[in-house]
């Protein structure tokens, strides 16, 4: 019997103190103060990951058209987007609950703020420019700021409604792609978000 209760708990202890470790996280509303820095910091980091990655698809666009470009977007829009992070210290994503690549699927936190882009969406509200979540986890905090990304006419060759593009283009990202939530967009749709964790 005891040696049946030293093996119950050592069999429930990673799970007990894995559940109390989930349950230190917590989403606060951050300080007037902290929401104009991570806003001011949010802000620039995200207009430089967007013009850097919109320079390069137009060029490959340009280079060779849209068949050319997934190649572009499928071996840099990585790359680009964790050296970006890297050069500012800082961690950013593009995500989505209609993801293209499953390495942009939202974590927990994430899912929280495309939910609640989702809601006003779903009310027909005007969406904000930006939103910011305080995140306490072990005693320390974070911020994760997000801009939401609205697809444009541009976006459409690749994510557009299948019957609008180009065959080649539909059949190569099928291939790269083969569990593509990222098409049947239109101009305007609310494409995703780029998240920027920011330590305090
Ligand atoms: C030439 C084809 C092409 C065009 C044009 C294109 N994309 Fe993409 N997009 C891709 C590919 C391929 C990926 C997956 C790349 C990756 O992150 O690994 C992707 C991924 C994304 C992601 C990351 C989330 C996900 O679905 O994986 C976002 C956000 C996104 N695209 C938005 C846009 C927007 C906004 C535009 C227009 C300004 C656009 N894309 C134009 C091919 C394209």
């Amino acid at each position: 019997m005891k040696r049946f209760i030293t093996i119950a708990v050592y069999l429930l202890l990673p799970a007990l103190l894995i559940s109390c470790y989930n349950s230190q996280m917590k989403i606060v509303e951050p300080s007037q103060q902290e929401m104009v820095k991570i806003k001011s910091a949010g802000d620039s980091i995200s207009v430089i990951i967007t013009n850097t990655l919109k320079k390069e698809l137009k060029a490959a666009i340009e280079e060779g058209g849209f068949l050319n470009a997934i190649t572009v977007c499928n071996q840099i829009a990585q790359p680009l987007t964790e050296t970006t992070g890297n050069n500012f210290n800082l961690k950013i994503k593009r995500t989505s609950f209609k993801y293209r690549n499953p390495l942009n699927a939202p974590d927990s936190i994430e899912t929280l703020a495309l939910e609640y882009f989702n809601q006003m969406i779903s009310e027909d509200r005007e969406i904000p420019d930006y939103y910011v979540q305080k995140v306490i986890e072990n005693n320390k905090s974070y911020f994760c700021y997000y801009k939401p990304v609205k697809v444009e006419q541009l976006c459409l060759g690749c994510h557009g409604m299948p019957e609008n593009m180009d065959t080649s283009v539909v059949n190569q990202l099928a291939k790269l792609y083969p569990e593509d939530r990222a098409i049947g967009y239109s101009a305007g749709d609310f494409r995703g978000l780029i998240s920027v964790t920011i330590p305090e």
